[in-house]
């Protein structure tokens, strides 16, 4: 556990604020249900107070990436259905079954194998069906949807849960990949068996109901990252990240700051060094671009970021509030999430799963 007092960063997690944007898609689902999407520790944030606080708030499906994140989060949720997209790799089936795990089936010979432990146990666990519409990366492609639609004992012995597929541009509301995925996905239910049905990320959600089916899979919206980019963000912010101001420090020109020499002061200027860097998932694409905030008043990152520590131009700073021990915001209501992402030419997903161990973490409104 890392103290407050002796990091250089505070990462502030809201679980209110978690709670509080689940149950807004929720709402806009009107009555489809809301899963909640915690693989890769629950987007940086923590698996364990995130899974807690969404099943609080009545999140009864999970999804995570990998076994192994299934197999965390059970011992977390011992009721919750936990459902494992990267799907059933060779001699896992056991493992699936004894955490009562639930595979995400993404090819047909997936399928052949679930069916056959399903045999030798004379039991019929559940499974997804993942059929790809658009994305050509994990799902049954349209030639092995056709093969099953014509074949559909290839799922016998098998309980179905969900066939379930991923939109790829659900963050441009008006890309026609929306209607042409929603379709083909129409189109493929009709072929198979009658199972429900889950489409939408954290974005399709706000594609509209022809989107929501049975089951919503929403992860970024829940952390508070933008479903809607170029538009305002409907969702909570979640986090606050506070670097610690290691020195201040005046400078006169012509002086230079950091490796490479890469940002020049014009004029007498004053630096605050700051305790954070790209060890801490601070990315270094971040140098020379984006800005911390003391207060409401802008701090630009001039110079690369190192390994452990950034600098900001905090000459527009009063001297009384900018000093050692001091606090910068450096994801925060100034700079959320999306705004960092866009200054490291990146997305939200990737700060938040970037979110280093070094931080002290703090997590406010749950269990934590
Ligand atoms: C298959 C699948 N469903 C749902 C999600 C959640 O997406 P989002 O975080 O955009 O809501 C992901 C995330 O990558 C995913 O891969």
């Amino acid at each position: 556990m890392v103290s407050q007092e002796h990091c250089g960063a505070v990462l502030t997690i809201d679980l209110a604020a978690i709670r509080a944007n689940w149950q807004s898609l929720r709402t806009r689902l009107n009555g489809a249900e809301c899963a909640g999407v915690v693989k890769a520790d629950a987007y940086g944030l923590g698996m364990a107070p995130v899974a807690r606080v969404l099943s609080d708030a009545g999140c009864r499906t999970f999804f995570v990436a990998h076994l192994d994140e299934g197999i965390r989060l059970r011992a977390v949720l011992p009721d919750a259905g936990i459902h494992v997209l990267n799907g059933l790799l060779p001699g896992t089936a056991t493992d699936f079954a004894a955490h009562r795990l639930v595979p995400v089936l993404n090819s047909l010979g997936n399928i052949d194998d679930w069916r056959r432990f399903c045999a030798d146990r004379d039991e019929a666990l559940a499974a997804d069906i993942h059929v790809d519409t658009g994305m050509a990366r994990l799902g049954l492609p349209p030639y092995e949807v056709d093969i099953l639609a014509d074949d559909p004992g290839r799922l016998d012995g098998i309980a179905p849960a969900y066939v379930m597929s991923h939109l790829a541009c659900a963050d441009v509301p008006d890309h026609p990949m929306n209607h042409e995925q929603e379709e083909r996905f129409r189109r493929i239910l009709a072929r198979l068996p009658r199972t429900r049905a889950s489409f939408a990320n954290s974005s399709g959600i706000f594609l509209g109901a022809g989107f929501h089916f049975d089951l919503a899979r929403p992860g970024i919206a829940v952390y508070g990252g933008n479903p809607l980019p170029g538009s305002p963000n409907p969702m909570a912010q979640v986090i606050r990240l506070q670097g610690k101001i290691l020195q201040v420090r005046d400078v006169d020109t012509p002086q230079t700051v950091g490796y490479g020499a890469t940002h020049r002061f014009a004029g007498p200027a004053r630096i605050a060094t700051v305790g954070v860097g790209y060890a801490d998932g601070f990315l270094r694409s971040l140098s020379n671009s984006g800005s911390g905030f003391i207060g409401d008043i802008e701090a630009p990152i001039v110079g690369r970021v190192s390994m452990d520590l950034i600098t900001l131009d905090v000459t527009s700073v009063p001297e009384d509030q900018c000093a050692p021990g001091g606090r910068i915001d450096l994801i925060g209501p100034h700079n959320p999430v999306d705004a960092v992402g866009d200054a490291a030419a990146t997305i939200s997903y990737e700060i938040l799963t970037s979110l280093g161990t070094r931080y002290c973490r703090e997590y406010l409104g749950g269990a934590g």
